[in-house]
């Protein structure tokens, strides 16, 4: 290997070294978001001593969810329904039929879908119409006095 020869390898391959050490740390940046595990997102629906004992409530709520770099913001809603103040049950506000919203007759003491006349009873069961299962609940836990959901679906 002659002068000329050294001279453009170790130029070549300190400008290799240059590139890699500057290039690696952006991609790392710009890469982690998609490599974090997500940590399960439980958000607050509200204090339990104000959710009514024994009739359904809709509570709304907004979920965020993160995507990359960007953070999305969903409104959401559910039905919460408790006996007895202590345990709790939250349904999603979707029918198991096509998905319609359904809403809670306070005077029959069901809860009614109109898309195709489906009638669940205050637990969720269905009483009525096509649905092919019970109401959909979301895992749900009581902290501190506060209910917190999992908007997940988790079928019965
Ligand atoms: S979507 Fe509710 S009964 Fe069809």
């Amino acid at each position: 290997m002659d002068r000329r020869d050294f001279l453009h390898l170790s130029t070549s391959g300190l400008g290799l070294l240059i590139g890699a050490s500057l290039f690696a740390p952006a991609a790392a940046y710009f890469l982690s978001p998609a490599w974090k595990k997500k940590p399960e997102d439980w958000i607050f629906l509200g204090d339990i001593h104000k959710i009514p004992v024994d009739r359904p409530t809709k509570v709304e709520f907004v979920q965020r969810h993160k995507d990359g770099w960007t953070t999305i913001e969903e409104k959401k809603s559910a039905w919460v329904i408790s006996k007895d103040g202590k345990a709790f049950t939250v349904f999603d506000p979707r029918c198991t039929h096509l998905g319609c919203p359904y809403r809670w007759d306070e005077g029959r003491g069901e809860f009614l879908c109109p898309c195709h006349n489906a009638v669940f009873s205050k637990e969720g069961e269905v009483l009525s119409g096509p649905p092919p299962r019970p109401l959909d609940r979301y895992a749900v836990k009581v902290e501190a006095g506060k209910l917190w959901v999992l908007p997940a679906l988790k079928k019965d």
